[in-house]
């Protein structure tokens, strides 16, 4: 594929407990998507996966805290986490002052996680809330899945979104994980919390408009960020290791096939106005030069852009 022009993103090599300290963010961003490491004792190579349930969450309130100085009136936060989290992430937000819009179950293609004591687990959540009651961007997506076997009647334009995503793959570690899966030369994964393209564009189109923008983070692969990019979104990614910095590099140095999001606009071709929503989708373009990108953050960050909170 070709290049992606990254006029429109911002990576930021920092920690974002310090990172979103910096006043030019305050109020600026439409939507985050926290997707953060899970506390599970997992190989990072910056961070420590293993801290003190409490430390851990009082850490991931104090980010939901400064994410929400961070947003624009009604701009909204989607909160991934494991589904025995669920109170604490929803204390979390609460805390913060987020007001609570949907718990999203995301379903899961493989089969559930096998439990001896419980059931055996298949979806991951994620907390979706505002800043104030009223949403300031809503898209009311429609999606036409495949008809269940005992439907008689075939839909006639589609169904809207609903907060069970069951039509959305996840990348397993492993052969399943597919074409999406970033890997080194020898077939190994570069990072194995990479989020699916189609959960990002399912979150971006829902709750922002073209121009808005889209923070993430613990940016990881880039995910977010690649996906804004190709919706016209301006974005903007914090992560604290520096090979993930390169790997968004070169992620967005040259747009892989299998990252490109066009091809799953015809899975919500029954929404209304959805060219409008998508954005103008302008790919192929000449990666900016270093100097152009400079200028572009310059005027991004500035504050009381007219343009950042419309
Ligand atoms: C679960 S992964 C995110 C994966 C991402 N959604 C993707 O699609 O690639 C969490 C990421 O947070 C990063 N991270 C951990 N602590 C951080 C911090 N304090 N600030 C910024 N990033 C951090 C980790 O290096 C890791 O890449």
């Amino acid at each position: 594929m070709g290049n992606l022009s990254a006029k429109s993103c911002i990576v930021l090599h920092d920690s974002c407990t310090t990172a979103l300290d910096r006043d030019d963010f305050a109020s600026k961003v439409d939507l985050s998507f926290l997707d953060p490491p899970f506390n599970q004792d997992k190989a990072y190579n910056a961070w420590n996966d293993n801290l003190p349930p409490e430390k851990y969450w009082d850490w991931m309130r104090e980010i939901c805290t400064k994410v929400y100085k961070s947003t624009s009136d009604g701009g909204a936060i989607y909160f991934m986490q494991r589904e025995k989290n669920t109170e604490f992430v929803l204390r979390c937000l609460r805390d913060a002052g987020w007001t609570f819009q949907n718990l999203i179950i995301w379903k899961k293609k493989t089969s559930a996680v096998p439990g001896t004591k419980r059931f055996g687990k298949h979806y991951q959540i994620i907390a979706f809330a505002t800043k104030g009651k009223t949403p300031r961007v809503f898209h009311r997506l429609r999606i036409d899945p495949p008809l269940p076997a005992d439907y008689k009647h075939a839909r006639e334009n589609g169904m809207f979104v609903t907060d069970v995503w069951d039509d959305i793959r996840e990348l397993t570690s492993g052969y399943f994980a597919g074409d999406e899966a970033l890997r080194d030369t020898e077939g190994n994964r570069l990072h194995k919390q990479q989020a699916p393209i189609q959960l990002l564009l399912r979150i971006i189109l829902s709750s922002t408009n073209p121009g808005d923008v889209v923070l993430d983070p613990f940016a990881g692969s880039g995910t977010t960020l690649v996906v804004a990019e190709q919706l016209d979104r301006k974005s903007i990614g914090i992560e604290l290791d520096s090979h993930n910095v390169a790997l968004i590099q070169d992620r967005f140095a040259e747009l892989r096939k299998s990252d490109d999001v066009s091809r799953f606009f015809t899975d919500y071709a029954c929404t209304p106005n959805l060219e409008t929503i998508w954005g103008e989708h302008e790919r192929h373009k000449e990666f900016a030069s270093p100097d152009e990108i400079a200028a572009k953050q310059m005027a991004f960050l500035e504050p009381n852009q007219s343009n950042l909170s419309t």
